[in-house]
């Protein structure tokens, strides 16, 4: 009570924040105006991923439950906006650096070496935390072969700590509709997609538009989209794709969320399919952003290898396709039929989809 009143300055400890912005040109006497604008952009960043990890945290320890409550699922949605509010600005923030000329970055460039982003601790434990494991190697070592003892060990915890990827998997399991009783949906639902998949082979083989090898070409792709379907009917040759790295979601998880997207339309599933759009949307956050930092460093030193020793902008494309952790529902539109082709449920299960109030 006797506390005296708070002070902006104290309440946001600017003493400590706006005392931290050291530049390394200057500490060498060789000043370097553009570095204090290098740093609090990467500061900013840092902060930002410090917000996006509260995030996340929050909505892995819901979804984390044994039992997601449905009420809280508004929130876990909610959470994933935020992030992804937060990605686009990530995004606009890279434009603050490209002010910056190659010219005016090599005034300190080499002062930096060999610190780089690619030790933002931070940055892989969102990746982590979202579930992304397989990473590519630099020069055959690990992404932690160049941090500190206390940050590899943090690093390595938050590798064996369930994911977003993970929790999700698990929740999708659970859901309820992947049975109908004596109404048997995956045959009535393959029954439909042959008819679909038939459609559109013949659309390739009677195509006026290709020639004879632009169509053999297309019809090899077609074959192998067939392949994944067949895959959906076939929990072993499921495991196959899954074991060649094609999916990561257990064959009863990605089913769920293949239904929930089917029949979005039923109201119990509108949170649900909200929720699978959010982790989209944050995968191709993440991607976007990616992509847009190796322009960026492609613009900045063009061929040059990065100041962490990696081979530099090409890396970084590589990480952007290689890096990713909701894939899978990316994968999804392929099995989905038009609206009118797919089966229709029973009405006893339709109605247990809807909400009802009964006073
Ligand atoms: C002049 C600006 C920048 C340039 C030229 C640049 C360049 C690079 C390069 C070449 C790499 C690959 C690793 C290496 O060999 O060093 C890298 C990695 C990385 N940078 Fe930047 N960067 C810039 C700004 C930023 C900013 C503002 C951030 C925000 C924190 C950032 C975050 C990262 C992260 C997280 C990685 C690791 C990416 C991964 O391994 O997937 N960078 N950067």
């Amino acid at each position: 009570v006797d506390d005296p009143p708070l002070y902006y300055w104290d309440y946001l400890r600017l003493d400590q924040l706006l005392g931290c912005q050291d530049l390394e040109s200057a500490r060498r006497g060789e000043l370097a105006r553009d570095e204090m604008m290098f740093i609090v952009t990467h500061q900013a960043f840092e902060l930002w991923f410090k917000q996006i990890l509260w995030e996340l945290d929050a909505v892995n320890e819901r979804m984390g439950q044994d039992i997601v409550p449905e009420r809280e699922m508004g929130q876990v949605v909610a959470g994933l906006r935020r992030i992804v509010t937060i990605q686009r600005l990530l995004g606009d923030q890279l434009e603050v650096l490209e002010t910056m000329t190659p010219l005016d970055f090599l005034d300190f460039r080499d002062l930096l070496i060999p610190a780089s982003g690619f030790q933002s601790v931070q940055f892989r434990l969102i990746e982590n935390r979202l579930g992304l494991r397989r990473r590519l190697k630099i020069k055959g070592s690990p992404y932690t072969s160049v941090l500190r003892p206390e940050h590899v060990e943090m690093l390595d915890r938050s590798e064996h700590e369930p994911s977003l990827l993970d929790h999700v998997e698990r929740w999708l399991e659970r859901i309820p509709f992947l049975r109908f009783g004596s109404f048997d949906f995956w045959q009535a639902y393959r029954d439909a997609a042959e008819q679909m998949l038939a459609r559109e082979r013949r659309t390739i083989q009677m195509h006026p538009n290709l020639d004879e090898r632009a169509r053999a070409e297309q019809l090899a792709q077609f074959e192998e989209t067939a392949e994944t379907f067949e895959a959906l009917f076939d929990a072993e040759q499921y495991e196959r794709l899954r074991a060649r790295g094609k999916r990561r979601l257990s064959y009863q998880a990605f089913l769920a969320a293949l239904l929930i997207t089917l029949y979005r339309d039923e109201p119990i599933l509108q949170l649900p399919f909200r929720l699978l759009t959010g982790l989209v949307d944050v995968d191709e956050g993440f991607t976007t952003w990616r992509h847009r930092h190796a322009l960026l460093a492609h613009r900045m030193i063009g061929d040059k290898i990065g100041t962490g020793g990696t081979s530099g902008h090409s890396y970084l494309e590589a990480a952007t396709q290689k890096h990713r952790v909701f894939a899978d529902l990316f994968d999804l539109p392929t099995f989905l039929l038009p609206r009118k082709a797919l089966p229709k449920l029973p009405p006893q299960v339709a109605e247990q989809m809807s909400f009802r109030y009964t006073p």
